[in-house]
């Protein structure tokens, strides 16, 4: 690997005279997929937009379905390799949970997105064991590089129990973040 990797108190900035970036994670959001209604059953869970939470939360039950989704911006020049860093959970029902990665598309805003406007389809790119002690580290190179107009979208998704992650609304240093070499 060529490229040094240097850890920046920047929102998102390239390390200098190096070609590498820690890029956090730009907007974040839980998405509900389900059938169930909230507010004593006059809503549709799924259209409640939970994306200025302060935690993500993957979830899969009988009835009940919520994916993580994750967007970066990306940087111009072409990447040589890129790294998922999953932070550790704030909440797991395991000690080792295992998710899934898929890209999925750029049209959703932070603020509004829920389970109504944003589509399931994405395309699974990676896989990863999440301890409670350290996260995750994935090498999703691949999702980078066919990104579009430099921005990435990803859903994780736990494949089995409860997983809960600090959202950027948290305030946590704690969240999302690509390495990213170029
Ligand atoms: C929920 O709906 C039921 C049935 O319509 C009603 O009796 C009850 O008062 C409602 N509760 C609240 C908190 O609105
Ligand atoms: C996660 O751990 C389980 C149990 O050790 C293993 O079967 C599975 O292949 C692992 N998944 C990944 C993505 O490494
Ligand atoms: C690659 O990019 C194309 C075009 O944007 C998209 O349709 C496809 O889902 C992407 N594949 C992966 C694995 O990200």
């Amino acid at each position: 690997m060529k490229a040094v990797f240097f850890v920046l108190n920047a929102l998102a900035g390239l390390a200098m005279g190096d070609c590498a970036a820690r890029l956090r994670v730009t907007r974040d959001a839980t998405v509900g997929f389900n059938g169930i209604m909230c507010n004593n059953d006059t809503v549709p869970c799924s259209s409640i937009p939970q994306g200025l939470q302060n935690t993500l939360m993957s979830f899969r039950g009988n009835r009940d379905y919520e994916r993580i989704l994750l967007g970066f911006d990306l940087p111009l020049n072409n990447v040589q390799k890129c790294i998922l860093h999953i932070p550790p959970p704030t909440e797991a029902a395991a000690d080792t949970t295992e998710v899934t990665v898929s890209t999925t598309d750029n049209i959703w805003d932070e603020a509004t997105v829920n389970g109504f406007t944003k589509p399931l389809n994405a395309d699974r790119v990676a896989a990863a064991n999440v301890t409670k002690e350290n996260g995750a580290v994935v090498d999703i190179t691949h999702a980078c590089a066919n990104a579009s107009n430099h921005k990435l979208s990803l859903f994780v998704d736990t494949t089995s129990s409860m997983i809960t992650f600090n959202s950027l609304q948290s305030g946590s240093s704690d969240v999302f973040v690509l390495e990213y070499f170029f």
